[in-house]
């Protein structure tokens, strides 16, 4: 799974045959310039799972919602058919096994999420270092699991904590900062390809620098255009 925000960028993931592409609320940091994911709202999800959509053809779509769209039964309700009507295949949720069966109770798919939480987490740092927040960790996986969820998103824990909850429950986990033992893997897609400098977690691998090939190419252009380089006579009309 890998995040995706815009319709080149989807479309694009989605010919690199990914299986899942996440409009993850991640999308207030590395596209909108947000400190946190906080200020994300459900226009904001709403406007990048449409474009997300009209880029993709295979690829299960899943949109994140935002901090507050999801406080109460109605509201979840309400707002994750928005996004279904726009085109997602699914809603991933933090925590709220509640909430995620009210959803699953009405036919909406739900992904969950636990470890590390951006809308509740105090600190961002490795989460369930000792047995009993180890626990308790364990403890929401499986109630997210009992609630019907497809899969359960596993954020910043250590690898032997991510073993025992992919071993606790029946459906996939997909980590991030949580090691080789879950199911599957997601990363924000923005980190991988070399294109957000604000953050550089640990557990990213980047697989290109796009921004620094941004940023040369950009360059050119303009000292292209200052020293009359460009454009030259086959990009004009006669
Ligand atoms: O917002 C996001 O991109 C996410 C992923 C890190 C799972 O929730």
């Amino acid at each position: 799974m890998i995040t995706g925000y815009d319709y080149f960028t989807a479309k694009m993931e989605d010919e690199a045959d990914i299986d899942i592409i996440l409009i993850g609320d991640s999308l207030g940091m590395v596209i909108l310039g947000y400190e946190n994911t906080l200020s994300v709202t459900m226009e904001d999800t709403k406007r990048h799972t449409g474009a997300v959509v009209r880029g993709v053809k295979n690829a299960l779509i899943v949109a994140d919602m935002p901090v507050k769209s999801f406080e109460t039964k109605e509201d979840a309700i309400l707002n994750a058919e928005a996004l279904i009507k726009l085109g997602a295949d699914a809603v991933k949720i933090e925590k709220r096994p509640d909430i995620a069966k009210d959803l699953v109770e009405n036919g909406i798919e739900v992904m969950g999420h636990i470890g590390l939480t951006p809308h509740t987490s105090t600190e961002f740092k490795v989460q369930g270092k000792n047995e009993g927040t180890a626990n308790k960790i364990i403890d929401e996986a499986i109630e997210l699991d009992k609630a019907g969820c497809f899969s359960i998103v596993v954020e910043c824990v250590p690898i032997d904590l991510a073993k025992k909850i992919t071993n606790a429950v029946s459906v996939p986990t997909i980590g991030i900062g949580a090691g080789i033992e879950c199911d599957g893997q997601v990363l924000v897609a923005n980190d991988m390809l070399g294109l957000y400098d604000r953050l550089s977690p640990k557990f990213v691998k980047k697989y290109a620098a796009l921004g620094d090939e941004m940023k040369k190419a950009i360059q050119n252009y303009v000292s292209d255009v200052k020293e009359k380089k460009f454009p030259e006579d086959k990009h004009s009309f006669h």
